[in-house]
Parts: C-alpha cells; structure tokens; sequence
C-alpha cells in the first residue's frame, strides 16, 4: 500500500513537532534518552507539558462550548480564510466573531472550549502563549493553570500591573489533545485570528512565552535561551522574548526566574518609553 499525500504531510508535522520538542528538551539540560524496551503501539503521547492543577476564574471573556464527543469528520473541517474577515482596525469582537465555533483544523475535535484570549482590549502589553492545556479548555480561558499562577504572579508582583492591565492569548486556540504541541497546520489555521488579536489591541509590546511562540512570531526556530532578554520586533510592535511559565516551573532557579523578571521589567520600561 503506498502513502497517501496527507499521510506524508501528517508524518512530516509530527516529524516537525517531535523535532521542537526534542530542541526545548535538549535547551533543558537533556544528554541522553532511554527508550523503554517494546513500548505498545497504542501507548498514548506523553504530554510535551505537565497537566496542571488550575485554579478557578471567573469567566471574562467570550467562549463558545463546543460538543467533545466524536472528532467531526474530515470534510467538516472548514479550511482557512483566505484573507481576514475583518479590516485594518478590527476590535477583538470582531476578531472573536470571526473566528465563530471554528472546525478549521483537527483541534476542533477534541476541545470543550475556544479559548481566545483574556484581558484589557487596549492593553500596552500582549502576552502570546503557546496552546490552552486541561484547565484553560475546560474554563475557556488562558493561562489559569499553575503556569497561569506562575505568569499572573510575574504579571503582579514582578512589574506591579493588575493581571487585567494586560491582554493574554495564545498561539492556538484550542487544547491539542495530550497537551501535544500544536502541528503546523493547526498553527496556520489559527494564525491570521493571532494577528487579528494583535491588530485589535495594538500593544505597544509583545512578550512572547516560550520558543514556539517566539518562533512563530519570528519567523525562524529559535533557542529561546538565547533569545530570550533581546529585543526583536513583530511587524513593527517591539517583541521581547521570554521563558514559558511552564519551564519556569520546570527549572524553578533564582537564575530562571531573574531571568524572566529581568524581561518583564524591560518590556515594562518599554512600554513607559512610548
Ligand atoms: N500554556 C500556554 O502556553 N497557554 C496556556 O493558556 C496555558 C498553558
């Protein structure tokens, strides 16, 4: 039997995210690997993040359930826009509207909830993520989970803003099953609504979460613990890179933490800049 054209696109974006993976693993100090012996064909993935204990929030933005039993079938899945349904200067609604109870990729199989994004609409900065997990699908809301905790309390006690100063969102918008990262399809599909998200508010500054974040936004696969502390830009928005909550946690150093502190208090005298 030969391989069907969506097979090898398949194979290569697991390929491509496998790939990532290994690089934020190899970023954290990973040497050497130990398979296990005969692992079971069927095993399920291992979470590329921890699932976390998530606190509860009250629900600030727009969400839409969505049914969480059978995976639509294939031909249900509607394919990107060709160009935003929205103009130069939406507003989140619009943005939100837009987006509607999006089927434009697998992700929409396994959600309960979109989970678009959270915050001040005129936000002076805009946090970008990488991908809702457990608890931020089951509340429809970004970042509420222990790396939420951890990122509202940089957000708080490290620069003194109000968590609601500031705007929130993801590169996806909908859990990728296992806490998975999400495919490059999946990414695409869920780009142009990134952009709307970032038209709407136009922050004076971007910080990026980590290294799929930071990638995307970049263009180029970055080693976030390189990268993270320079400023780049982002079709003219000043971007500071910075570490993901999640491996913050992972790697819970003074020097971590300073570091991602050291960040956010730049981003912070940036946006006093201008
Ligand atoms: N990690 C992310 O990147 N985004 C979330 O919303 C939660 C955890």
């Amino acid at each position: 039997m030969s391989a069907q054209p969506e097979d090898l696109a398949e194979a290569r974006a697991l390929l491509a995210s496998a790939r990532a993976l290994l690089g934020e693993l190899v970023e954290e100090g990973l040497t050497t690997y130990e398979p296990a012996a005969h692992p079971p064909l069927a095993e399920p993935m291992t979470p590329a993040t921890p699932a976390l204990e998530r606190p509860t929030r009250p629900v600030a933005s727009p969400t839409t359930p969505t049914p969480s039993g059978s995976p639509p079938a294939t031909e249900s899945i509607q394919q990107p826009p060709e160009a935003p349904a929205w103009g130069p200067e939406p507003t989140l609604e619009a943005v939100r509207e837009a987006l509607g109870d999006c089927r434009r990729c697998q992700l929409c199989a396994g959600r309960q909830k979109i989970v678009f994004g959270d915050g001040n609409p005129d936000a002076d900065l805009l946090f970008v993520g990488e991908a809702p997990g457990e608890n931020e699908d089951r509340q429809g809301l970004p970042f509420v989970g222990r790396a939420g905790e951890l990122l509202t309390q940089m957000i708080e006690k490290g620069i003194g803003l109000a968590r609601s100063d500031v705007y929130i969102c993801n590169i996806v918008k909908c859990r990728p099953p296992g806490n998975r990262n999400p495919l490059p399809p999946e990414v695409s599909a869920c780009r142009s609504f990134l952009d709307g998200q970032i038209d709407a508010v136009r922050p004076k500054v971007i910080v990026t979460l980590g290294r799929p974040a930071a990638s995307l936004l970049l263009g180029r696969d970055v080693a976030i613990t390189r990268t993270r502390g320079i400023w780049q830009e982002y079709r003219g928005i000043p971007l500071m890179p910075t570490l993901h909550p999640a491996y913050v946690l992972r790697q819970y150093t003074a020097e971590t933490r300073r570091n991602v502190w050291e960040d956010l208090k730049a981003a912070l005298a940036r946006v006093h800049e201008g």
